[in-house]
């Protein structure tokens, strides 16, 4: 197993997860797994080869064989799938769902088990998840749980939605954020629940900075 440090954040959808594990690598240069994206990703690959959400070996067999790149350059990051650049197709709201429907298979968690790990390279992984430092990286050195109220996270998510000139209801976005939660929580596989040796962090009042800051203060605690 490899030596490099992960900082394990866990979360439900919403949480503010992305943009702090994003901050995080950046101000420790370290490695980012997004593992929510390979969900995502094996979401569309099985739309775009015709399977269906319900097959589960052949949702596996994708998730084993997902050609995908992820490329940072200073134009911003950018997913590349089978060639084509889906950054933004992974983000859509349909694609989620699908994603939260294959996250709950075993075998397709199975499949994506090492591919998670292979990210954990020195100098560290700041790791972006549900079950980071439950299944994947269980030895951890920084464990957080962080959380805000469904309401909250539905009334965040409006606002982003609004700024791009989306159309959004917010009644439907806070029962959208309520059923994935369900889904993710419920789930007899590695389901969305703190590690016992995480750091419980409720940011439904706080701010990105005073978050980062937060877990910051863990990290430099830790020695890291
Ligand atoms: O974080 P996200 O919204 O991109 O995740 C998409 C879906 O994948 C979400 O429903 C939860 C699921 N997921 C998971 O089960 N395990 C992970 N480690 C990451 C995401």
């Amino acid at each position: 197993m490899s030596k490099a440090p992960v900082i394990a954040i866990d979360g439900p959808s919403g949480s503010g997860k992305g943009t702090i594990c994003k901050l995080l690598a950046q101000a420790m240069g370290y490695h980012l797994l997004d593992s929510g994206a390979l969900y995502r990703l094996v979401a569309l690959a099985a739309e775009h080869h015709g399977v269906s959400m319900e097959n589960e070996r052949a949702l596996s067999d994708i998730a084993a064989h997902l050609d995908v790149q992820f490329l940072t350059s200073v134009d911003g990051d950018k997913v590349v799938l089978e060639g084509e650049d889906v950054s933004l197709a992974i983000r859509t709201e349909a694609v989620g769902m699908n994603a939260s429907r294959v996250a709950s298979l075993t075998l397709v968690r199975k499949s994506l088990e090492e591919r998670q790990r292979a990210f954990a390279e020195l100098p560290g992984l700041v790791a972006d998840g549900r079950d980071m430092g439950t299944v994947i990286f269980p030895q951890a050195s920084i464990k957080v749980f962080l959380t805000a109220s469904a309401e909250e996270r539905a009334d965040r998510r409006y606002k982003q939605l609004k700024s791009k000139g989306l159309d959004a209801s917010l009644a439907d976005i806070l029962v959208d954020i309520q059923q994935r939660d369900e889904r993710d929580q419920n789930r007899s596989v590695a389901p969305l629940k703190p590690a016992a040796d995480a750091v419980l962090i409720d940011c439904t009042h706080m701010s990105i900075a005073e978050v980062e800051q937060e877990v910051m203060t863990l990290i430099r605690n830790r020695g890291l």
